[in-house]
């Protein structure tokens, strides 16, 4: 199948063939149109431009469907585990035991970081932002890796790749313990993944932590902790997922191309919308507050949005924030009388989804509207929200690294522009200025 492309100022004809998908809508090829009609294509955002093929994730806005290889999200997030899904992501099916216990044992021997690495957490000012941490820390990786590192075999890649999901949690734990003055906390082999993590955060030096004796944390929430790790693991080509790409398309080191993907990552459009979502109800301050605050968000010439709400692809409902919206009013349901942010955050989500604009505009709770509320649960400070996103999206990072590097027909990233500057213009010396 193919269509055409006619320029009606000469003729010209360019017939683009129609690339077939296992799901979803086929993909024009729009590569002959440079060539044949001489005009680049212009598309601000990537709004309807694939950039690659993937085998890893799929996602229809409209059906409001999330699949991990072919999986549904519902199913993955009732019946498997954050590491099982990274597995899945990361190798195109689901571990049997055999498989699931080495993958699990290798992520625990590698979560250990070098003591060196530990030196460039302490170089950082106490109150320095831990996102900006975790960008410098794990590109900082890059040089631990690098010279042993052959990129052109698929064990090093699998490597490094195990490699950045084990110490990720190790470095954002680090992180956190350095702004609050703690000393680090080294990994227990003994611990499940997100055990282990819970343990690094928040032991005592004078208590041994056990999660079931803990009582500062309430089980639901650490529940729903688990669960939000397997929900943010992927999303297919989004902006950190597309900029990890880009990076890693010029050869780059892949630690340093994560890194690139947690600088992405931390922008309110994207993974730091949690973070946002926490300010915002900061701000509002007061259920009293709610109808104002709903007016500006209206208003075009106000900049103020409803954090949280809203996604790019999504448009009639986020899976994950269906998924997490249950489990978060669980928590929410336990812990509103501790504190009035969670009776607000309640009472916003009911009044915004009553609301005429929102409804009109498809303007639906996404999944950070949910994240934020129970990470604050969990006591995880809120400059701290973005962190628990990198730890669970390095699994899907890394698995497009190495789905990209795999790829025989991948070349650099490149794109165009429409030029809209000076035409060329003769240098002026200073007194002629
Ligand atoms: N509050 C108020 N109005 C909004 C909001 C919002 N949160 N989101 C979109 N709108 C309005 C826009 O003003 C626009 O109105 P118009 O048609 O009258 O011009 C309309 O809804 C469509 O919005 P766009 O900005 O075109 O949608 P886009 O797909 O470009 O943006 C985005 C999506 C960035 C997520 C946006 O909805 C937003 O800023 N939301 C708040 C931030 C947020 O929660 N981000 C997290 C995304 S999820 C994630 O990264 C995991």
């Amino acid at each position: 199948m193919s269509i055409k492309v006619v320029d009606e100022s000469n003729g010209n004809v360019s017939e683009l063939q129609l690339l077939e998908s296992t799901l979803g809508r086929p993909t024009v090829d729009i590569k002959p149109i440079s060539s044949d009609l001489g005009y680049f294509t212009f598309d601000p955002g990537f709004v309807s431009t694939a950039s690659c093929r993937s085998e890893i994730t799929y996602i229809d806005g409209n059906e409001g469907v999330l699949l991990y290889r072919g999986y549904p999200i519902e199913q993955l997030a009732k019946q498997s585990s954050f590491l099982e899904v990274s597995y899945l992501l990361m190798n195109g099916d689901l571990p049997n035991s055999e498989q699931k216990s080495k993958f699990e044992g290798e992520i625990n021997r590698h979560a250990r970081i070098h003591e060196k690495l530990r030196a460039f957490v302490d170089g950082f000012h106490y109150d320095a932002h831990p996102m900006s941490m975790m960008v410098g820390v794990v590109g900082s990786l890059s040089a631990f890796y690098h010279s042993e590192l052959d990129m052109e075999d698929p064990e090093h890649r699998r490597i490094s790749a195990m490699r950045m999901l084990a110490k990720i949690p190790t470095i954002a734990a680090a992180c956190y313990r350095h702004s609050v003055g703690m000393p680090f906390v080294y990994p227990r082999a003994d611990l499940s993944f997100s055990e282990n993590f819970l343990n690094m955060m928040f032991s005592l030096p004078s208590h041994q932590f056990y999660i079931e004796d803990q009582h500062f944390l309430d089980p639901s929430a650490i529940r729903a902790l688990y669960l939000l790790f397997s929900l943010h693991a992927d999303h297919e080509q989004n902006a950190s997922t597309s900029t990890v790409r880009l990076a890693s398309s010029t050869g780059a080191n892949p630690y340093a191309c994560i890194a690139a993907g947690i600088s992405a990552l931390w922008g309110p459009s994207h993974g730091g919308a949690n973070e946002a979502v926490l300010t915002m109800l900061k701000e509002i301050g007061d259920v009293k507050n709610i109808p104002e605050f709903l007016e500006r968000a209206k208003d075009k010439d106000d900049p103020f949005r409803l954090m949280g709400f809203g996604h790019r692809v999504y448009k009639n409902y986020d899976p994950r924030a269906t998924i997490v919206r249950e489990t978060c009013h669980d928590v929410l349901d336990k812990l509103a009388d501790s504190d009035p942010l969670f009776e607000l955050a309640l009472e916003l989500e009911q009044r915004a989804l009553s609301d005429d604009y929102f409804v009109e505009k498809k303007l639906y709770p996404n999944v950070d509207f949910y994240s934020g509320v129970i990470y604050k649960a969990l006591n995880i400070p809120v400059d701290m929200f973005t962190v628990m996103f990198t730890i669970a999206r390095t699994a899907g990072w890394v698995s497009h690294w190495m789905e990209l590097m795999s790829d025989p027909s991948q070349r650099i990233g490149r794109p165009r522009q429409l030029y809209v500057g000076k035409t060329k213009r003769d240098y002026l010396s200073l007194d002629e200025r």
